[in-house]
């Protein structure tokens, strides 16, 4: 088996998910829009089976967790607050030339300077650059009927507000006790000055992430279990660990609410970049938000001194995680003297589950039986494919192309025996199953 030349790799995976139904390009049809993705009938059910691991992962499985789905528009009071509003934004430049915008920190990696000085020629036509400027990579907009200062607002840069906004609520409805966490998935928007690499660095995408209420005196602690976790639910969702690196943040390059932080790097196809990230965000946003919003967001244990709890943020990028998982997974092997492609992926986040076929399809009896199957597999397991189109060969490889586990051949001996063949897709070993006996069959391998 062969790890596709990481070069090539990003153009094979953009290809695949484009031909196969997982990943489009957004508003394809207008010519595009840059930095947004759409999401196909197979890269939804990768990406919701992701997402629904993650929430058992970290909310359902625990006692100490709170799921919230909070709104995307917020008071624009919050990302004051917040320090979005001062902070939020990456040092830019624009070429006199062209006009075009870039990322001052991506300049000499555009340039391919190998020195660390950035250059200030126009890395697309070879103009001036201009003087950098902050960007703020907020998406504005206004609420309700009138356009003016009073009605301005933002699409939320990050999900984590909504937890602290909530953090009230959540003491005052369910009293846990410390430490706790509040988790949310959602959609989160940036401005960003050069989108690129695919869903790496997308202008709308989605994070999974939650804030865990801590002691202060108890921080480190916390900070070094979830960090463990983090690396736990890496192994659980197919990430391959190997290209997983755990880089400390510099203290000088901390966000302006952390005091700090490890991010998880990821080999990706077009190098090593920031895959998920773990801050120390002390009691920085509940302090904030208490100036602001001048409610008390405290705690207190039976009646004890109210405290201001601190917290520890781990975020993880749903779309960089589906990134992630698709290079993990592609794999290009040998099989029957035949090349072949397919997604090694976990079958508890497959797309498609389970497909069953007709050995032939014009023969009645066996398209009956196998839709029979079909039927009864539908019935327990989600995700289940029916396909007579082509020969076995074919169908095997346009299934194993999408990451599906597990084929299921009727053929005449299934008639007498009502029994069927089952073929596995990383080693393409067959095993005859009886019919009464299949779903059990699958379901079992389904949670690996
Ligand atoms: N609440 C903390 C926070 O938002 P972040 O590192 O700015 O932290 C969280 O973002 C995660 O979102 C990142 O670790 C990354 O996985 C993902 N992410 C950030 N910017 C992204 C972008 N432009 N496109 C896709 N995913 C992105």
């Amino acid at each position: 088996m062969s790890r596709e030349p990481q070069e090539n790799l990003i153009e094979k995976l953009v290809s695949l998910c484009k031909r196969r139904g997982f990943i489009y390009p957004g508003s394809e049809i207008y010519g595009g829009l840059a930095g947004t993705w759409d999401y196909g009938p197979l890269g939804i059910e990768l990406k919701n089976n992701i997402r629904d691991v993650w929430w058992r992962f970290f909310v359902r499985s625990r006692c100490d967790m709170y799921g919230i789905d909070s709104a995307i528009l917020m008071n624009p009071k919050v990302w004051e607050a917040s320090g979005h509003v001062g902070g939020f934004s990456d040092p830019m430049v624009e070429c006199k030339k062209c006009k075009r915008r870039f990322r001052t920190d991506q300049l000499p990696e555009m340039s391919d300077l190998k020195s660390e000085k950035r250059s200030d020629l126009c890395p697309e036509c070879g103009g001036k650059l201009g003087e950098a400027r902050q960007f703020n990579m907020m998406f504005k907009t206004h609420v309700g009927p009138v356009e003016d200062a009073t009605s301005s607002s933002y699409l939320r840069p990050e999900t984590a507000q909504g937890m602290f906004v909530n953090f009230k609520n959540i003491i005052d409805s369910f009293h846990p006790k410390l430490p706790f966490g509040i988790a949310q998935i959602g959609k989160a928007f940036r401005n960003e000055i050069a989108p690129r690499d695919f869903l790496f660095r997308a202008r709308e995408f989605e994070i999974m992430e939650f804030e865990y209420f801590v002691r202060k005196e108890e921080w480190e602690r916390h900070f070094d279990y979830w960090q463990s976790e983090m690396m736990r639910w890496i192994d659980t969702i197919g990430i391959a660990r190997k290209n997983v690196h755990e880089v400390k943040v510099p203290e000088g390059e901390l966000a302006h609410y952390s005091k700090r932080t490890t991010d998880l790097y990821f080999d990706f196809p077009f190098g090593q970049k920031e895959l998920y990230g773990l801050a120390y965000r002390t009691d920085f946003d509940l302090k904030n938000h208490s100036i602001i919003s001048r409610q008390k967001l405290e705690y207190s244990e039976d009646g004890g001194e109210p405290i201001t709890p601190h917290v520890i943020e781990p975020t993880f990028g749903l779309d960089r995680t589906v990134l992630a998982v698709l290079t993990s997974a592609y794999t290009e092997d040998e099989m029957g003297g035949e090349k072949r492609v397919f997604l090694k992926l976990k079958p508890s986040i497959a797309p498609v589950k389970a497909a069953v076929f007709p050995l032939l399809k014009n023969k009645p009896e066996l398209v009956k039986k196998a839709n029979e199957v079909f039927d009864l597999l539908r019935a327990e397991i989600d995700g289940v494919a029916f396909d007579d189109n082509g020969n076995i060969g074919k169908r095997y490889r346009r299934q194993d192309e999408i990451g599906t586990p597990f084929c299921i051949t009727i053929d005449f001996d299934s008639l007498k025996q009502n029994d069927v063949t089952v073929r596995a897709r990383d080693t393409g070993k067959q095993e005859r199953v009886t019919i009464t006996e299949l779903t059990d069959y699958i379901e079992k391998r389904l949670s690996l």
